[in-house]
């Protein structure tokens, strides 16, 4: 386990402490009871009548009482890491997942999670949002390092830290750096696992902001459905330029096989963003062969900076794609939920005169996904 819990240990031992008062405390209890021994064989009836009515048995059962919150103090099992990665990742995802086993998926590392940061946003953006507030009930947050998990836990109920055995996600990771890509890749081969676990996701990037619930908009027919930096109208189009940071995925052995070659395909092309591999593989004859649904989802619904929604009345979600640099990204989606509020609070018949200020802060360029 990666990520041994500094907090939660830290409180478990305070309440330990609390409780046996240390060593004296395990002494003092033994000669309670040698008293109470004492006091009930020996003593007069009178007195042990007297001792009882006071202090000594309303502390013993007071202190019986208190162990039990001092148990669920301790760490947890997703903490301490007893059974492996594999069982609590089941673990979380059915604790998160609704009835038909659809989970909402997002990884963090720890520059996007602290206080202001891209986490904030991404949370408020659900409790501001129109019915997407309860969404949150089957989000988990996948942290790829030790202090992002400690946030998380600190602002959510469903998180799960990825093990990543010898590289460190805690930076702010731009745009194709190597840290980047491993980072991308791992989160490819971890949504495989998902999938292989019987799980249907929608999988988000965490610089999304959630106005409505997306699943009454997604194609029936559709295994894997991407959002798209720029939409050419046709959800059936591979020319569409999709964007991996929003993604529904129904779990069947054709998108785990998809996944898995998605995975593979990166060593033949070295350096590249596993969204240029897609689109490098999305003709290939085996993923046709495959069977796999694709369906690129419209920027209508699924927006962002490169092809905001123009339609403020309908958007589902709004990325901060095309946009380099974290401070930069965070003043957009702070922009975005600006916009949002103000159309909200405005009454229906005006709701058309509002639409998007941004981007405000980032280029409108194909830069970052
Ligand atoms: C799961 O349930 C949601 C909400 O009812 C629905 O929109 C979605 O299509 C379902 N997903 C699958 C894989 O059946
Ligand atoms: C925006 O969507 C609403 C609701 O679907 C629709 O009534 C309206 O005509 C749309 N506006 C534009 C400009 O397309």
């Amino acid at each position: 386990m990666a990520a041994p819990q500094p907090l939660a240990v830290t409180r478990a031992a305070t309440t330990e402490q609390q409780e046996t008062g240390g060593a004296g405390g395990v002494r003092t209890r033994r000669a309670v009871r040698v008293l109470l021994f004492l006091a009930a064989v020996a003593l007069p009836c009178l007195v042990v009548y007297h001792y009882r009515a006071v202090a000594p048995a309303d502390v013993l059962v007071r202190r019986g009482a208190a162990a039990v919150p001092s148990r669920l103090g301790a760490p947890r099992d997703d903490d301490v890491d007893l059974d492996g990665e594999d069982a609590r990742l089941e673990r979380v995802l059915r604790g998160a997942a609704m009835a038909n086993d659809t989970v909402i998926l997002t990884t963090l590392n720890a520059a996007w999670s602290e206080p202001g940061s891209v986490l904030e946003l991404f949370l408020e953006s659900f409790r501001t949002g129109d019915s997407t507030r309860e969404l949150l009930d089957h989000l988990v947050i996948v942290s790829l390092d030790t202090a992002a998990h400690a946030r998380c836990k600190l602002v959510h109920r469903h998180c799960f830290a990825l093990v990543t055995g010898g590289v460190d996600f805690s930076g702010q990771k731009n745009f194709m750096t190597d840290g980047y890509l491993k980072m991308m890749w791992r989160r490819i081969d971890f949504l495989r696992q998902v999938l292989e676990k019987g799980f249907s996701f929608i999988f988000t990037d965490t610089d999304i902001v959630w106005f409505r619930n997306p699943l009454p908009h997604f194609y029936p027919d559709g295994d894997f459905q991407i959002a798209c930096d720029h939409f050419t109208g046709d959800p059936d189009d591979l020319s569409n330029a999709p964007n991996g940071g929003f993604a529904y995925v129904r779990s069947n052995t054709e998108t785990i096989e998809f996944y898995r070659f998605w995975y593979a395909a990166r060593e033949k092309h070295p350096g590249l963003h596993d969204q240029d591999v897609l689109n490098a593989i999305k003709r290939d004859p085996y993923v046709a062969e495959l069977g796999v649904k694709v369906k690129f989802l419209s920027t209508e619904l699924f927006g962002g900076l490169c092809e905001p929604s123009r339609n403020m009345s309908r958007v589902c979600t709004m990325h901060a794609n095309c946009c380099i640099g974290l401070r930069r990204k965070i003043s957009d989606l702070n922009a975005m939920l600006q916009d949002w509020r103000r159309f909200m609070a405005l009454p229906r018949h005006y709701k058309h005169s509002v639409s998007w200020t941004v981007p405000r802060h980032c280029s409108l360029q194909k830069l970052e996904g």
